[in-house]
């Protein structure tokens, strides 16, 4: 297949699950187990098998799709991202992993035939944490590298749970844990930047070294409703201001760090949330990001102590949960290494980047040499309806992928 071909492959197989999920404001929505994600993760399925590949739905609705390779002891080479999306998240966002994953896979099928070592590519059921609080059920049950206790009794915003979730969805609960692997010798991630370094560097290929830790906390700031016109402002325990005050401490703070630390609130609950009544209590969330444990330890540290004092200052109480928490991941150099020489020998220019997104990689990392490749994302824009990358973009990126692959699965040079 000329390379050509596979960037039809890709784009088309991107088209497909862009309209699985496609939202009123042109974005994609698709949440663990819900309806758009199971005509996505079926669409996938069928994809896989018209590559040519044999297909399996583990436990939590991971799919993948095989290549066996002539070695059946030697652990599998594998590829893909995850289905799953945040509101209203964009077209490529883990999509374009599993497309590419499995353009990559029939592509070698058809030009190699059977490869040494097997090949499979999966398409991972959630990376983001947007139905539930907790993210990497995919690749973090695939690992056993998070500790899901308790998890089932998580709920979405309209109060159901994972058990109810997943058991609507055909998948039984209690088998969960029957989704780990431990025949995996190498994971690779095609993924967008999500940002514009390689944009501005013009920069074809990004080679990732490192992926940022991050925390997330939800905040409950508990005041007293009172009404807007007789209560006078000494007296207040107003919950939304003593918030405002604490976003905006947090925002000046992650400025004044200055080293690459970001800090964002992206939700707010506000109850009552009606315009002449003093807020009684406000929730909202916290995201927390960087490439250094010590720096991240230390600013959440200095957070709390400041929610604290605002709080006390303003007559509210603070409570802060930390519900995610995931340290810095360093990639396997030798994979960023084989990236880089296959850059070489086609002619793309590449760069070595940090991500500042979280990438099911990260959790791949704690049990077998991963690597992540990045293609150039529009003016950065990511987690929106305006994420893009040109279909050239996504070819080089696919080729590169292909051609590691091939080196991985059929050559000599193992992990
Ligand atoms: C996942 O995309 C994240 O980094 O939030
Ligand atoms: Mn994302
Ligand atoms: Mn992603």
């Amino acid at each position: 297949m000329e390379a050509s071909e596979i960037r039809m492959d890709v784009t088309k197989l991107l088209e497909r699950l862009s309209r699985l999920g496609k939202d009123q404001e042109g974005g994609v929505t698709r949440l663990l187990y819900d309806s758009a994600w199971k005509k996505a993760q079926r669409f996938v399925a069928s994809a896989m098998y018209v590559a040519g590949l044999e297909v399996t739905f583990d436990e939590v609705g991971n799919v993948y799709g095989k290549l066996a390779g002539t070695d059946e002891a030697a652990p599998s080479i594998l590829t893909g991202s995850h289905i799953d999306t945040v509101r209203s998240g964009g077209h490529y966002d883990g999509a374009l992993g599993i497309a590419a994953g499995i353009a990559a896979l029939s592509d070698l099928k058809a030009k190699h035939g059977i490869p040494r070592r097997s090949l499979e590519v999966v398409s991972l059921c959630e990376e983001e944490g947007s139905r539930f609080p907790l993210a990497y059920w995919g690749s973090g049950n695939v690992t056993g590298s998070k500790d899901f206790e308790g998890a089932l009794e998580a709920r979405d915003s309209e109060g159901i749970t994972l058990r109810e979730a997943m058991f609507n969805a055909g998948f039984d609960p209690l088998l969960y844990r029957q989704s780990r692997r431990s025949d995996i010798g190498a994971f690779v991630e095609l993924h967008i930047e999500q940002g514009e370094v390689l944009q501005r560097g013009r920069f074809d290929i990004g080679i990732v070294s490192a992926i940022f830790g991050q925390r997330r906390y939800f905040v409950e700031v508990q005041g007293r409703c009172g009404h807007a016109g007789t209560t006078p402002m000494n007296i207040r325990e107003d919950a939304l201001a003593a918030s405002a005050e604490m976003m905006v401490w947090m925002r000046r703070a992650a400025m004044q760090t200055g080293n690459g630390l970001v800090a964002t609130v992206g939700k707010v609950d506000v109850v009552p949330n009606v315009a002449n009544v003093i807020p009684g209590e406000v929730r909202f969330t916290l995201d927390i990001r960087h490439s250094d444990e010590a720096a991240l330890d230390g600013f959440c540290e200095l957070t709390i102590k400041a929610f604290s004092l605002i709080a006390k200052e303003m007559n509210v109480l603070v409570a802060l949960e930390c519900w995610l928490s995931e340290l810095p991941t360093l990639m396997n150099v030798e994979l960023g290494e084989a990236i880089s020489r296959v850059c070489d020998r086609k002619g793309f220019s590449k760069l070595p980047i940090s991500s500042g997104a979280g990438h099911d990689a990260g959790l791949f990392a704690s049990v077998c040499p991963t690597a992540m490749i990045f293609v150039p994302s529009k003016d950065g824009h990511s987690h929106s309806s305006e994420e893009y990358t040109s279909p050239a973009e996504v070819e080089r990126g696919t080729e590169v992928l292909t051609e590691l692959l091939h080196t991985l699965a059929y050559g000599e040079e193992a992990t």
